[in-house]
Parts: C-alpha cells; sequence; structure tokens
C-alpha cells in the first residue's frame, strides 16, 4: 500500500519540490498553502489543503478535512516557514510575533492533534535550519528567525522523547537554497529545491535515529 506523506508549505520551494520527489518515490501527497491552491502538481495521488498556520480556525478546518480523507499518515513534513527579519539585526516586534506565530505556534498546534493519526513507524520531520542551532551561532543577525528555529529544534526533541520506539522525529537543515524566503537567496543559494529535496529524501530512506538534528546539504549530524 501506498504510504502517505503530508506536507506543509507545498506552494513554492522546497516544499514543492520535496512534493514532487515523494510522488515520484510513490507515495500519497498532501501539500498544504494558504490559497488551498497548489500550482503545476497534479495526479490522483496529489491532494491540496488550505492551510494558514498564523490562523486557529484555518489550522482547525485544514485538521477536520485531512482526518475527513485520510485514514493515517506515515510522514509529517512540517516544511511551512517564514523569515521576514533574515539579514536584518534587530528584532521588530511585527515581524518578530509572525515569525513565531507560523514557525513555531503554528507548526506545534497543527502537529499535535495529529499526531494520534500517524501510523506506528511513521515520522515527523521539522525542516529547521543551521541558524537555529546555538552550536554553530557566532552571528547577530535575523533574530526571530534563528530563535524560532532554535525553539522548534526543542519541539523536535520533545516530540522525540514522547513519541519514543513509536513515531520517529528529526530536524533537518536543507541546505542553503535558491527560494524566495529571501530575495537574497535566489542568487546566493547554493542548492536549488529540487536538489535540496533530493537530499531530504536520502535522509528519509535512511535508517536515522529518532532526535537527530541533521545537515541534509552534506549528510551529517548537526549540534543542536
Ligand atoms: N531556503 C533556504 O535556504 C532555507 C534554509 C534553511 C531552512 N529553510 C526552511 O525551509 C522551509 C521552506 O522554506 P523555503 O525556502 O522553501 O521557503 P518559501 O519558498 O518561501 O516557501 C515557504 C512555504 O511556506 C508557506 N507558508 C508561508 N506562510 C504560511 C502560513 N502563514 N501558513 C502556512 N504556510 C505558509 C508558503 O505557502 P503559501 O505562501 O502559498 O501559503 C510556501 O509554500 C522553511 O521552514 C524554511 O525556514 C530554508
Amino acid at each position: 500500500m501506498k504510504k502517505i506523506a503530508l506536507i506543509t508549505g507545498a506552494s513554492k520551494g522546497i516544499g514543492k519540490a520535496l512534493a514532487k520527489k515523494m510522488l515520484n518515490e510513490g507515495f500519497i501527497v498532501i501539500g498544504t498553502s494558504r490559497s488551498g491552491k497548489i500550482n503545476d502538481i497534479e495526479g490522483k495521488d496529489f491532494h491540496s489543503i488550505k492551510l494558514d498556520l498564523s490562523n486557529p480556525e484555518s489550522i482547525e478546518d485544514a485538521h477536520k478535512e485531512i482526518l475527513k480523507k485520510f485514514k493515517g499518515i506515515d510522514i509529517l513534513i512540517n516544511n511551512a516557514g517564514i523569515g521576514p527579519d533574515l539579514d536584518t539585526y534587530y528584532p521588530e516586534r511585527k515581524s518578530f510575533n509572525l515569525t513565531f506565530d507560523i514557525n513555531v505556534n503554528g507548526t506545534v498546534f497543527f502537529t499535535e492533534p495529529l499526531i494520534e493519526a500517524i501510523n506506528e513507524n511513521g515520522a515527523i520531520l521539522n525542516i529547521s535550519s543551521k541558524m537555529g542551532s546555538l552550536h554553530v551561532c557566532e552571528l547577530t543577525d535575523s533574530v526571530a528567525y534563528r530563535m524560532s528555529k532554535s525553539a522548534l529544534n526543542m519541539y523536535t526533541k520533545i516530540l522525540a522523547n514522547r513519541l519514543k520506539g513509536k513515531i520517529k522525529v528529526a530536524s533537518i537543515h536543507p541546505g542553503w537554497v535558491k527560494t524566495t524566503i529571501i530575495e537574497s537567496n535566489l542568487t546566493n543559494g547554493r542548492l536549488t529545491p529540487k536538489e535540496s529535496a533530493e537530499n531530504i529524501f536520502n535522509f528519509i530512506k535512511m535508517d536515522y535515529e529518532s532526535g537527530t538534528f541533521w545537515n541534509s546539504e552534506n549528510g551529517s549530524n548537526l549540534q543542536w
């Protein structure tokens, strides 16, 4: 039977490339976007769902739709994320709150009610960032973004402890990817979304330990 992957933020960038990759690899893919529309991905195995992680009602509606249509999920990939303060140097309240609303609060409260729908031996992968590593942080930029990814990493650890032996949980750094999360990534990024998705999929196939923080760009463990 085909496995089911739920990928948030599948309308562009890494999430879209990952949705395409997983469809090619024989998964049924549920992809989310705020509009509910996802262009250029078609087929009976692809389902798009409307989800705005900054809006609790939208989260609840998405849960209802997912749980009505699908009996179980094999892999939840929390990919949707924003970085409005990337490359800025001081926190600003509006973008700080929005970053936490989506990257942390929305992601946590989207995940919690879905956990019981994740099949045994399933997985939760949080698309984090090396920028959230306390260990490697030597810079002062992107305060909200970095802090949000550190918080997401802690959620990974907590879930890995809670779900030990049942569901694997990991944080993944997808590399520096040419997406519009910030305009400069389109020129400065090292990987295409397709290359990043290939690397993330290699991790999915690996026999990894739950509670891992993985750098999929170079295929190694990252320090928290
Ligand atoms: N690009 C990089 O170099 C890089 C590096 C490290 C980590 N990451 C992480 O990788 C993930 C994907 O990033 P990306 O570079 O692919 O970004 P992206 O191209 O900007 O895509 C972000 C996705 O998130 C969705 N999204 C935005 N706001 C949302 C909201 N309020 N509710 C639900 N979904 C929302 C977007 O969909 P709609 O706008 O259609 O709703 C879109 O599909 C993020 O978590 C990011 O932090 C990226």
